[in-house]
């Protein structure tokens, strides 16, 4: 475990000795992972860092406006860019082309902006197990191993890329971040790509956002999950009315996890878990099923892809 202190004033020399006299750009998320590297950062070298908000159209909902209020004393840029994501993501199935896909859409918004803000390095809220992951060819993380190879930034600074997630948490204690941040659960940088089984559309994404916030506004505050959310796992059939539909399919996932390399199903008593699908079923005319996934990881993965 490291001392989150001596962390601190370690990351904030390494920030100033590889920024120099630059302005760096970074994205800023509103996860702790980038909320930590930002605070630090903004340490470091104060006003040359620019960090911004990419509205991806991948958020949760809420998302936008939610980091807007949270960081209203920070300059935050924020850029809209959902038809520029989707555009990206148009006919793309493979769950590895999904995050290629936004990993290089992510940066060539980022070169654009940092161009526009005469910006030539990067910082990034990489963390140790995204690194591994990526190298062990488990997935690309958007960040790692989804990142195209041809940037136009000539540094890129990782001030967490030692740290596991706990570890992130502690130095945002130490910061001073607020509880909401230090505490928030982890959103894989393609968002709601990746809870989208196959080729993803504006449609399934409404409903996916729609379904996520009912299971994060009935789970996360009962049981303080590692994760839960929900998922867009396909379509079956079922009934409205007198009429036989053919509707989708939403998986409610909740897990403990220290690290994210292993999780657990949370135990979810079976009358609240019949009220979250009501409440899905009736909210979302076009879900007709919803499961609870009972599944660990090994040998399920958190997310759906
Ligand atoms: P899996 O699904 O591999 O997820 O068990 C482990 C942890 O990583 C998050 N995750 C991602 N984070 N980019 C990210 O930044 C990604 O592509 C990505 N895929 C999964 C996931 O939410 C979980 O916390």
């Amino acid at each position: 475990m490291v001392n989150p202190e001596k962390f601190i004033e370690k990351a904030i020399d390494e920030i100033k000795t590889a920024a120099g006299s630059n302005k760096v750009v970074m994205a800023l998320s509103g996860g702790v992972d980038s909320s930590v590297c930002a605070a630090l950062a903004a340490r470091a070298i104060g006003d040359n860092l620019i960090p911004i908000y990419i509205d991806t159209g991948l958020m949760r909902k809420g998302e936008t406006e939610r980091i807007q209020q949270v960081f209203s004393d920070i300059h935050l840029d924020i850029v809209h860019a959902e038809d520029e994501f989707l555009g990206s993501l148009k006919g793309i199935c493979d769950p590895e082309a999904k995050r290629k896909a936004v990993g290089e859409r992510f940066i060539r918004v980022f070169e654009r902006e940092a161009r526009t803000q005469g910006a030539k390095c990067l910082l990034q809220g990489t963390i140790y197990p995204d690194i591994i992951e990526s190298q062990g060819g488990i997935k690309s993380h958007h960040n790692v191993g989804g990142m195209p190879l041809n940037m136009e930034f000539t540094s890129i600074i990782e001030p967490v890329r030692d740290l596991y997630k706990d570890e992130v948490r502690d130095v945002a204690g130490a910061l001073g971040l607020p509880k909401e941040i230090q505490h928030r659960m982890p959103f894989p940088g393609p968002g709601l790509s990746v809870r989208v089984i196959g080729e993803v559309t504006k449609e399934k994404i409404a409903i996916v956002r729609e379904a996520n916030w009912i299971v994060e506004d009935e789970l996360v505050e009962k049981y303080r999950p590692w994760q839960c959310f929900a998922a867009l796992i396909g379509l079956g059939t079922g009934v409205k009315g007198d009429n036989r539909i053919h509707g989708w399919i939403v998986a409610v996932r909740a897990v403990n996890s220290r690290d994210a390399m292993t999780a657990d199903p949370i135990n979810i008593p079976f009358e609240h878990l019949v009220r979250i699908g009501s409440r899905i079923t009736a909210d979302i005319p076009s879900v007709a099923r919803v499961v609870y996934d009972v599944t660990a990881k090994p040998p399920a993965t958190i997310e759906y892809e």
